[in-house]
């Protein structure tokens, strides 16, 4: 049995996977924001960690909830550095550290540039206070919002402020609408209710950038991103390329880490219009990152009916 340690919020990793598996230099360039060592070997220093073996991480009735609940407890404790342990065979560890590293990617603050400094932390905070972390569902949508920044900047390293706000922001209408039940599965016409939700969302996102002192430039063009996320850009829409990108990290960000829940939540044949829907979304270029997630047998079944 061998391991891998991924400090977060402990500096990163450059340089520091010399001399480890060539594997390992693929998942430091992946995840730059985290610090990867081997273990055994000298953990420097006893942060707090969670302990993960590869042959549970695999087992058809892996509980993600309780993973995340976990993970959420170990990344709020004090906001201080953490680590996740990824513990199995070397053969097998590469593979799977990639699979658990990006279900816990909301935790890596990857930034950059544009999302470095202290406007963006005020948005980090103002964001946090608009969800009720007590409620299971607001929980369960912020960490989609975390988790869709951070794709957004695993695809795209220099992503623009507008794009970063409009991923952190662009299910913030669920909060008003889907905070203590989900609705989605009642409407009449699909499409139209995930119009009508990413059009209202814009208006919340912009009062909420607004307010944080985002200038009125950067928030109108994330409003603009945010209402037109559950399409497709429509031909000769000059924020084509930002809009798509924000399409690859939600849909991502809906494989990663919320197509487990919502199968046990709405049960296989609405899971099955969503990933057909969810799928429609992605660019055929961002589809490469869907072998690297861990996915309910249901929904892998289905993306392989889909490609197929
Ligand atoms: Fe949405
Ligand atoms: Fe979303």
């Amino acid at each position: 049995m061998s391991g891998l340690r991924a400090t977060f919020r402990g500096g990163v990793s450059r340089g520091q996977t010399h001399g480890s598996p060539w594997e390992w230099e693929g998942l430091a360039r992946e995840f730059p924001a985290v610090r990867l060592q081997e273990i055994p070997g000298d953990p420097g220093t006893g942060v707090p960690s969670l302990p993960l073996q590869v042959e549970e991480w695999e087992s058809q009735n892996f509980n993600f909830y309780e993973m995340d609940g976990r993970l959420d407890a170990l990344a709020e404790r004090d906001f201080g550095p953490f680590a996740v342990d990824v513990l199995g065979g070397p053969g097998e560890l590469a593979r799977a550290a990639g699979e658990i590293l990006t279900r816990c990617q909301r935790w890596m603050d990857r930034r950059n540039e544009a999302s470095r400094g202290a406007l963006f932390d005020r948005v980090l905070i103002q964001h946090r206070g608009s969800h009720d972390l007590a409620k299971p569902l607001v929980r369960a949508d912020y960490d989609h919002a975390l988790d869709t920044w951070q794709w957004v900047l695993r695809l795209a390293p220099d992503a623009d402020l507008a794009t970063q706000l409009a991923a952190l922001f662009h299910d913030v209408e669920r909060l008003a609408s889907e905070a203590d039940a989900r609705v989605e599965h009642h409407a009449a016409d699909y499409q139209a209710f995930k119009n009508d939700h990413a059009e209202r969302g814009a208006e919340l996102a912009e009062a909420l950038l607004a307010w944080v002192g985002v200038d009125a430039g950067t928030r109108e063009r994330a409003a603009r991103l945010i209402a037109a996320h559950e399409h497709l850009p429509e031909p000769g829409d000059p924020d084509a390329a930002a809009l798509s990108l924000l399409n690859d990290a939600d849909a991502l960000s809906f494989f990663s880490l919320n197509s487990a829940g919502y199968l046990d939540y709405f049960g296989p044949e609405a899971t099955r219009r969503k990933v057909a829907y969810t799928l429609r979304r992605l660019r055929p270029e961002a589809r490469r990152y869907l072998d690297g997630l861990r996915l309910r047998p249901a929904v892998a079944a289905e993306l392989e009916a889909l490609a197929a």
